[in-house]
């Protein structure tokens, strides 16, 4: 039957499609419930479709908004300092205000430089740890995401049918056609948390490995923790094999505390990876780093470069977020303490409806899956749940005015409030009671 509640937004996927490919620019946008659909206006916790249906937003755009949508102090930075100017090609005074406050509170921040997205941050870091290594491969986990360029878009996800294979040789898969035969031979890729691995790979490839990237929190499967002593130990045979440790924090930063993933768990990486949340919706990232790492951009050996880079509005949209972040004392104990509300909501709800629902997550971002299993602790886990089921969740969620991240991903911002948990929670109890 004809879903009316969304009209407006197929008519305007009609006439995109007509123009941009599949009608959107970018490919996650594709989907949504019950397809792509266009958005009007959105403030604080709320976004409203052009249909006019308005959702509590726990999407928060995949992560950037962690200080929820249409923040004013923002906004008004963006506009004060883009009447300066937009792009000088060349260096402004902000640029090192930020720079100066990233190096404050980021512990491992000695140097820096700006981007545009994780994308192109995670390519700069490999580069500086080849460079300064000499060596070329780099070591990457099952399920992690580390942006769509070629060389870390293999061993996304496993097509229909197929299968991981052994845990000590997976199975590599295409995340899409098109993508270059050679990238493949870049990186080796093994489970997450599996600390036996770990060392054997390392040990075995520690000549040819320049840098061992990971998620410090597996957001992007299944919102998983590091077990106990796991990054430790990753840190601990990277440093002992002069391997660059880089920490993705590009979901992580911001978003776990000021310090990121990093602070959080006490260690150190050599090189990490800053966005989304960084730039309340504006397109900037980051690669921070020791000095000894980021010499190699210092001296000229590495080059990074980009015409857009710390744009006006960019670099004003991050120091006001951090700005407004310091401010706010309270705002990540309001932001885990609500995550947290939801969290254990969403379980008691599943044990009153006998359902299967798994929580996971530290309460900033937290995961929902179904599953037989009591926890989740690498990719190949999260390929146990059942997927059609989580679909019939999120989209009755969206259905009734809840927009959650279609694989079962949730994120809270300074502007989440109590009432929206609570009314998400009612929506929750009415769905798993049929589902
Ligand atoms: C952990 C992680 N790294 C890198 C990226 C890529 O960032 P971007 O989409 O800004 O290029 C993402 C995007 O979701 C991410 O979650």
């Amino acid at each position: 039957m004809e879903n009316n509640k969304y009209i407006k937004s197929k008519e305007l996927l009609e006439r995109a499609s007509k123009v941009l490919a599949s009608g959107v620019s970018s490919e996650f946008r594709k989907y949504n419930h019950p397809h792509a659909l266009f958005y009007e206006y959105a403030s604080g916790s709320k976004i409203i479709d052009v249909d006019g249906n308005e959702y509590i937003d726990f999407t928060l755009s995949q992560g950037p908004l962690i200080l929820g949508h249409s923040n004013q102090q923002v906004l008004d930075a963006v506009n004060k300092y883009s009447e300066k100017g937009q792009l000088f090609a060349g260096q402004h005074i902000k640029e090192i205000e930020l720079a100066e406050k990233i190096n404050q509170i980021i512990p491992s921040a000695e140097l820096m430089r700006f981007c545009l997205d994780g994308s192109e941050a995670v390519q700069t870091a490999f580069r500086v740890a080849r460079s300064k290594t000499g060596k070329n491969l780099f070591l990457r986990f099952e399920g992690h995401y580390h942006g769509w360029l070629d060389n870390v878009a293999y061993g996304i996800s496993v097509p229909k049918d197929e299968n991981l294979g052994d845990r000590n040789k997976p199975k590599v898969f295409p995340w899409c056609s098109g993508l270059s035969t050679e990238s493949k031979s870049e990186f080796i890729i093994i489970p997450w948390n599996d600390i036996e691995i770990l060392e054997e790979t390392i040990v075995k490839y520690k000549d040819q490995l320049a840098a061992v990237i990971t998620e410090p929190i597996m957001c992007n499967n299944g919102c998983i923790m590091p077990k106990e002593g796991y990054l430790e130990k990753l840190r601990k045979l990277t440093e002992d094999n002069g391997i660059a440790l880089i920490f993705d924090e590009v979901i992580t930063g911001f978003r776990i505390g000021l310090s990121g993933a990093q602070g959080y768990f006490n260690i150190l990486p050599d090189l990490s990876i800053f966005a989304k949340a960084m730039g309340s919706g504006y397109p900037i990232s980051a690669i921070v780093g020791k000095k000894k790492w980021m010499e190699e951009i210092s001296s000229g050996r590495v080059i990074h470069a980009g015409t857009m880079n710390s744009s006006n509005p960019t670099i004003a949209a991050s120091l006001a977020t951090i700005i407004e972040l310091e401010k706010d004392i309270n705002v990540y104990h309001r932001i885990f303490e609500l995550g947290n509300k939801l969290k254990l909501g969403l379980e008691n709800l599943s044990s009153k409806h006998n359902q299967n629902l798994l929580v996971q997550g530290p309460g900033p971002m937290i995961n929902t899956s179904f599953t037989e299993l009591l926890e989740v602790n690498d990719y190949r886990d999260t390929l146990n749940s059942d997927k059609q089921k989580l679909n019939r969740f999120i989209s009755n969620l969206h259905d009734k005015g809840v927009r959650v991240i279609g694989r079962g991903l949730w994120y809270i911002s300074a502007t989440t409030t109590e009432k929206d948990i609570e009314s998400t929670l009612e929506i929750v109890d009415k769905i798993l009671k049929d589902l």
